[in-house]
């Protein structure tokens, strides 16, 4: 009698806390930066614990994006919505509570200074496509969707100011060979096959010389 008691206050006990989490879950987002999914490599191998990224490596800065764009890019990796060899295996085994730890965290970390602008007249060029577009090839302004500055509109839209340069090349490369393709509506696919080559690196090279600003407000 007594044990069919405790049985049953355990019970009420995890259903008043309303989460029953899988036994050793680790939940907390810094945690997860470090430990990973748990198969994959940790996230700080290759984003930093502080969401730096690196430029040469071709790892995007997290710091400072918007913690639902995180989280929705890391769904769509294990939906196979967005296709990286590099990136699947390593949060393939995260739980949903994790990707919005995970995404929480990064999204808090300190945006990192920005590097020094590059080559003047690239850099120059890069703007006028970021802030006005080049209507003679039906280009948009990037601003008219990741709005002022390019510092992104809220979950849909990401931050792109202060990205690093071969990031954001190789992201607009594979949006013009088809092989990324989580945007909505083809938003971006439409704007990246209009792309030259030449105005790819312009307008990396000006976006990755910009100071990001976090799009959840930064740390607290
Ligand atoms: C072995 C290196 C590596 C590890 C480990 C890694 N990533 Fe990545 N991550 C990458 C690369 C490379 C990309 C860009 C892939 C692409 O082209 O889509 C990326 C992209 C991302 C993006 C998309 C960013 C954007 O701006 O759209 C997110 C979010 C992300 N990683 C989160 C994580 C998290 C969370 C972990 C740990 C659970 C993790 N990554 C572990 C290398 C890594
Ligand atoms: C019509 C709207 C629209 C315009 C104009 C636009 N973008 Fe985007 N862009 C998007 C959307 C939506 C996404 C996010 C897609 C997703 O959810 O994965 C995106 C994502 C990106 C990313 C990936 C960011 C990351 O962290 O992975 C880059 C890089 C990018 N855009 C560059 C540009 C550049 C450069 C321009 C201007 C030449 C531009 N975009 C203009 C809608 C737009």
């Amino acid at each position: 009698m007594l044990k069919r008691y405790w049985r049953l206050t355990l019970a009420g006990a995890l259903l008043v806390s309303g989460t029953v989490q899988a036994q050793g879950e680790v939940t907390n987002g810094q945690q997860v930066a470090m430990q990973g999914d748990g198969s994959g490599a940790p996230c700080l191998a290759c984003h930093g614990l502080d969401g730096a990224g690196n430029n040469a490596a071709g790892f995007p800065r997290l710091a400072g994006l918007d913690e639902k764009y995180i989280a929705k890019q890391i769904r769509d990796y294990n939906s196979g919505q967005r296709v990286s060899p590099i990136m699947q295996p390593n949060v393939d085994n995260l739980s949903e509570q994790q990707i919005l730890a995970v995404a929480a965290y990064y999204a808090q970390q300190p945006v990192p200074a920005a590097p020094a602008a590059g080559d003047a007249e690239l850099v120059a060029q890069g703007e006028k496509i970021a802030k006005r577009g080049d209507w003679n090839h039906y280009i948009p302004a990037c601003e008219s969707c990741h709005g002022p500055d390019n510092q992104g509109m809220g979950a849909t839209f990401p931050g792109i100011a202060g990205q690093h340069p071969n990031y954001i090349k190789q992201q607009l490369n594979a949006w013009r060979a088809g092989d990324r393709h989580n945007d909505p509506n083809q938003l971006m696919t439409g704007v990246a096959e209009r792309l030259s080559e030449q105005q790819i690196e312009a307008v990396a090279a000006y976006l990755g010389a910009q100071q990001a600003v976090a799009a959840n407000g930064g740390p607290q």
